[in-house]
């Protein structure tokens, strides 16, 4: 039996560690947007794009992990932070769960400390935006609408 379109796909954007602190914490790179702000703009863009949004911000790896594994999505936006250049685990339960999956930062991750360069959950995400503050995660919920468009599981807008 063909899959039933679901005409509002449901999308989870998960942010890493230290997220919270956006707008207190190193301002000179991250900005002084308040995550509530960004996810203000995250919210409004997703109605516009009919999609269903859920947000969280987790500190700790295991409490990612469990909520990728629950696959209670059809997309995800990410910004796994610190993670990023560390987590193998967050790595392997994305590849492991197979939904479209975008990758986000904030700063320009190839513009910094030789350590942010290496990112382990590049090689399993369908794409990365980064460097371009709250609007990464912005130009990643509408990549992941057309992820999900060309697979053919929304019609497009
Ligand atoms: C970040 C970049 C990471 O290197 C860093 O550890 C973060 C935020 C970003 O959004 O620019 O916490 O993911």
């Amino acid at each position: 039996m063909r899959k039933k379109k679901n005409p509002r796909p449901r999308v989870l954007v998960l942010h890493g560690p230290n997220l919270n602190l956006l707008g207190r914490r190193e301002t000179s790179i991250y900005g002084t947007k308040s995550l509530e702000a960004i996810n203000g703009e995250i919210v409004s863009l997703a109605s516009e794009l009919k999609m269903d949004v859920s947000i969280l911000q987790l500190n700790s790896e295991g409490e990612i992990l469990d909520v990728i594994q629950r696959g209670e999505y059809d997309a995800l936006v990410i910004n796994p932070a610190a993670y990023t250049h560390t987590s193998i685990a967050i790595r392997d339960a994305i590849a492991a769960v197979r939904k479209p999956t975008v990758e986000v930062h904030l700063s320009n991750i190839h513009k910094r400390e030789e350590f942010r360069r290496r990112s382990y959950i590049a090689e399993v995400a369908d794409g990365q935006i980064s460097g371009l503050g709250s609007e990464s995660y912005l130009l990643a919920l509408r990549a992941v609408r057309s992820l999900l468009s060309k697979r053919g599981d929304i019609p497009s807008l």
